[in-house]
Formats: structure tokens, sequence, C-alpha cells
């Protein structure tokens, strides 16, 4: 008879287990875990606290996770983490569930504008400030809420800023919700002193030094002197990481274009490098790619709006090129026009762009303007988007809270492209290269007619479609933003400014003698955007109160305003 001998194996990890393994580790090592019970200790006695740490040092990823651990979420209650940015929101909630081992969108999910990846299960919701704004419509207390994380607040967006105020008024008769204000190292003090002087929790940062380089003379090209810079110190440099600041997707395409074409050129004389775009429109799957390490031997090059100037850590940074700029939004009031153009960033900006080369090691920041810019040409801080753009929306969300029977009064007006007597909804991607028409801007377009057709649908508005009558109906909502033929280009009738029709507009050609505009943008010039022609009589029909008679004659329109269908939206 055989006899068989039972022997005790090693107790062996499994891949998995060695991954979680090696999570933990992550986790402990952040600068903010030493202080996990501190932290938990002054949520506990304050209703409201402001947070204050280094950017990188875990108050997104780690903290809502210390207070679902510390049971704040007993009963399914929720915690709301907001953050300014939409790609912020999915690229650290997607941390979190790899972190907690959940799928995405079970306990740990997001939410940004048409798109909602949260579930009955999910009680760590990230989303973006708007959202939560959106949510006061349907829930005034945010009574599914134990804990709220305004996060990023130092970045100021109208949104946040707008949530501070109604936030402070609930959290008075919400004795059991807890506010926490994050923030990077900036401007603390001031949340402190809104809040009613909550205490500020400051978690030290580890910030190794970085070493600043400014140019000579300032840059002709900015992103010609990006391009060389990144080859110089790929080719000159120990290994390690760069960051690239730039102000839009454009930029950031041309930049990675040129960059892949010269290494091509160059071929096997120098190293591989991995270049990388990241911005709001990206795709997520590569968005993603830009948390990949770098395998050994390459060099990764990430090309960033500045949504990696605090919102986003990549680890491995060492190298920062910082150009200067940022696009910035600004809105002049008594004209109406709103402008988006690129602008010297803030010194605050900058510190914190060149912060991101010291997270891992001595780093290195290259600015691409002189030294005497800086202290002479710069801001000292970004002026917050509320003192600095239209606040004609979130003044009719902000009327409708605490009525949203009418959940929503944006009131988004813009025509949809006929598609050639195609029925819109049915177009393809074929149909979209054919007309060349982005797929994607194409989508977003259906995404918020569905939107505004669910909403007029729960107020219970007819839907009808357009005719004649519907531009007397447009004229009826935006009779103050007429605009009158005169020497060369419009003048507004109020104000008397002079503004022109957008190159891009279908209208471009035939300059009829009355327009209303959607909006007043200035690029290149003062544009009009998303015009339609209209008699001048219906103003006097749909806003006597406002215009007379006077201001309004030469009311022969030069034509007769033609069929809706054809007042196209202009894609610029
Ligand atoms: O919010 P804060 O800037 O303080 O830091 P965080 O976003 O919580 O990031 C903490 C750390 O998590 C980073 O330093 C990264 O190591 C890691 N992380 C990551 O690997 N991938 C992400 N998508 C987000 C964070
Ligand atoms: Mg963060």
């Amino acid at each position: 008879m055989l006899s068989f001998q039972h022997q005790e194996s090693e107790p062996q990890l499994s891949q998995a287990e060695k991954q979680k393994e090696s999570i933990q580790e992550v986790r402990r090592s952040l600068p903010v875990f030493p202080y996990r019970q501190d932290l938990l200790a002054a949520i506990d006695q304050h209703q409201i606290l402001v947070i204050e740490g280094e950017t990188g040092s875990g108050k997104t990823t780690q903290i809502p996770q210390y207070l679902l651990e510390e049971g704040y979420t007993a009963g399914g209650m929720k915690i709301g983490c907001t953050q300014p940015r939409r790609v912020a929101a999915m690229s650290v909630s997607a941390r979190v569930a790899q972190e907690m081992a959940v799928k995405l969108g079970n306990e740990v999910g997001y939410s940004i504008r048409f798109e909602d990846c949260t579930s009955e299960r999910t009680v760590l919701k990230y989303m973006t400030d708007g959202m939560l704004l959106r949510e006061f419509l349907t829930e005034p207390d945010l009574a599914s809420y134990s804990v709220i994380i305004i996060d990023e607040a130092h970045e100021r967006t109208l949104h946040t800023d707008i949530l501070f105020g109604l936030i402070k008024d609930i959290a008075r008769f919400r004795s059991n919700l807890k506010v926490l204000v994050a923030s990077a190292t900036l401007d603390t003090e001031r949340f402190s002193s809104f809040f009613d002087d909550a205490p500020v929790f400051r978690i030290p940062g580890r910030r190794f030094p970085v070493d600043i380089y400014y140019t000579k003379a300032p840059e002709a090209d900015y992103l010609e002197a990006c391009v060389v810079s990144v080859l110089q110190i790929h080719v000159t440099q120990p290994p390690g990481d760069i960051l690239v600041f730039l102000t839009g997707q454009e930029e950031i395409e041309a930049c990675c274009e040129l960059l892949q074409e010269r290494c091509r050129r160059l071929g096997s004389k120098i190293a591989e490098l991995i270049v990388l775009p990241i911005y709001a429109n990206l795709p997520s799957d590569m968005q993603a790619k830009i948390f990949n390490p770098t395998p050994p031997g390459a060099r990764k090059v990430v090309v960033a709006t500045n949504i990696a100037e605090t919102s986003l850590t990549i680890d491995g940074i060492i190298y920062v090129i910082d150009p200067g700029f940022c696009k910035q939004k600004s809105y002049n009031a008594r004209t109406g026009m709103e402008s988006l153009i690129v602008t010297p960033c803030s010194r605050a900006s900058a510190n914190q762009r060149a912060g991101r080369a010291g997270r891992v090691a001595a780093g290195k920041c290259f600015r691409l303007y002189t030294a005497w810019a800086f202290k002479h040409e710069m801001e000292e801080t970004t002026v917050p988007e509320i003192q600095r753009t239209n606040l004609g929306n979130v003044v009719l969300l902000l009327k409708s809270l605490g009525k949203c029977f009418a959940p929503d009064s944006d009131h988004i007006v813009l025509s949809l492209p006929d598609c050639n007597g195609q029925d819109w909804s049915g177009y393809s991607t074929q149909w979209c290269y054919e007309n060349f028409i982005q797929f994607r801007s194409m989508k977003r377009a259906r995404d918020v007619r569905e939107q505004l057709e669910g909403l007029m649908d729960r107020i219970e508005v007819e839907v009808c479609s357009a005719d004649g009558d519907n531009m007397k109906i447009l004229t009826a909502g935006y009779f103050y933003h007429t605009a009158r033929l005169s020497k060369g280009g419009y003048k507004t009738v109020k104000h008397q400014q002079t503004v022109y029709v957008h190159p891009n507009s279908s209208l471009f050609e035939e300059q009829p003698r009355w327009l209303i505009y959607h909006e007043l943008v200035f690029t290149t010039k003062e544009f009009m955007r998303q015009v339609i022609e209209i008699d001048s009589s219906w103003l006097l029909e749909v806003a006597p109160h406002y215009y007379k008679s006077k201001e309004l004659e030469d009311s022969s329109s030069k034509k007769m305003p033609r069929k809706m269908g054809k007042a196209r939206e202009e894609l610029g």
C-alpha cells in the first residue's frame, strides 16, 4: 500500500493579493497617511474644516476613504466630493475604485454632465461642482449626504464659489452634515474666514527642491520653444518624465505632432520618447495613459492644460516646461462681450506648475519667459471666475432653487443644424465626416437636446418643430441681443458697440439688416456667435418696455426672414 505524506506548502500570495498589498503600501506612503487619526478627530470635532495640503498629498483619493472606513456612510449615507474638472472626477474615482478593489460605478462612482457612473450602491461620489449644484434642485438640503468635500477650492470656479454660499447656508440647519473644504496651499485663510473662522488642518507636504530656469529674452513662439526644450532635456538630462503646460487642445495636439515628427526624424539616435496629451475633451482611455509607468530606458512627456497644475498628479515628473500662459475667460457686463483669450498665467499658477517637478525627487522647471516678466508682467493670483464671467445662467439657477416644479431654467436656445433634410438624430459617423462635423460635438448637441426635451416633458411644455414663428420666440427671449447693420459691420442697438458676424456663420455673406445674436465673443475681433435674421418690427411687439420706436427706425428689413431651419448654428 502506498502511503502519502501531506506537506504544508509555503503560503503564497496570489497576483491579486500582491497588487492589493502594493496599493496599500502606496496609500501608507502618502503625506496625509500619518495624519489620518488627527484628521478624523478634527472632523469629528468641527462641522466645517478647511484642509490644506500640497498637490499629491492624498487629499482627494484618501480622505473620502478614511471617512468611509470611519463609518460616515452608515445607513447608506453618501460622501460627496466635488471637482472643478470632469477629467479629474473621472480619473480620481477610477483610482479610488482600484484602491478599494471595487468596480467603478458600484461603491465608488462619478457624476459629470451627460454621464452618471453611479448606482444605488454608490457611497463615495465624485462629481463636478456643477453637478452638485444641480443636485440642490432635487434635494435642497443634500439630505442623502453625510459629508460634502469641496475639493480644489483654490481653483475658485464659478460653481465652487456658488457652492460655498449654498453649503454654508444648509450647514446651519443640518448639524450632522460635515463640510470639508480642501485646497492646495493657497488662499486657505480666506476660506476659513468665509466659513466663520473654521479651523485649518494643514498636511505638511514633502517637496523636493526645484531649480527654476528663465529664458534670457522673451520667446517669440512658445510652442516651438516647448518642442525644442523637450528635445534638449531628452538628449542632455538624466532620466525623469517631462510635463509641459499649454493652453488648450489645439496647441497640445500641434505640440505632440511636432514632437513625434522630430523624434521620427531622429530615429534611433535618441532614446524612446512617449508623447501623451491631456485635456478635457480627450477620450477617457487616452486620458488614462498618462498614469501608466514609463518603461525603463524611455522617457514620458505629458503635454497638458492647466488641469495638471493641481487636479491631477502624475508620478515620476522631474522636469516642467512652463510657457507661462493659460486660456482665460473674461466678460464685460456692460457690453455683454465674453472673451476667451490666451493670457499670461498668475505667479501663483506658475509656482504650482513648478511644484509638479519636485514630488518624487529634486526637479527642474524651465520657464519660457524672463525673470523680469515673472516679477512685473504676471498677476500675483488668478482673478476668481465669478468676477470675470457671465452670471446669467447661475442667477437663473439660483432663482429656481426653492421653487426647479421647474427643475432647470438654463435657457439654452441653440438651434440645431438641419442636416440637409436628414433626420438629424440619425446622423452617422460617415455623415459627420462627409459634412466636416465632429462626431463628438454632434453627440454632445444630441445630449443637450435630449436633456432639454426631458426637462420640457417634465414641466409639460410641448416640443414643436421650428418655423417662422419660432424666430419670433427667439426674438422674445433675446430681444436685448439685437444688432443693426452699419458701416463696415454691425452696431448693438442698446450700446452702439461695433460687432461683426463670425466668418463661420451662414449669414456671413448675406449681412442682413437686423440680427439677434446668442453671444458676443472677442477672439481676434468682436464677433457675434449664433445669429438669426429678424424683422425689427418684432422688437416693438415683443419688448415694448425695452425699445422705443425711434431706436428702431429704418425698420424695413432687407428681406423677410428665412425659415428657421436655415438659420444654422455656427461651429466657431
Ligand atoms: O488630492 P491630492 O492632490 O492631495 O492628491 P491625490 O489626488 O489624492 O493623489 C495622491 C496620490 O495618488 C498621487 O500622488 C498618486 O500617487 C496617486 N494617484 C494615482 O496614482 N492615480 C490617480 N489617478 C490619482 C492619484
Ligand atoms: Mg486633489
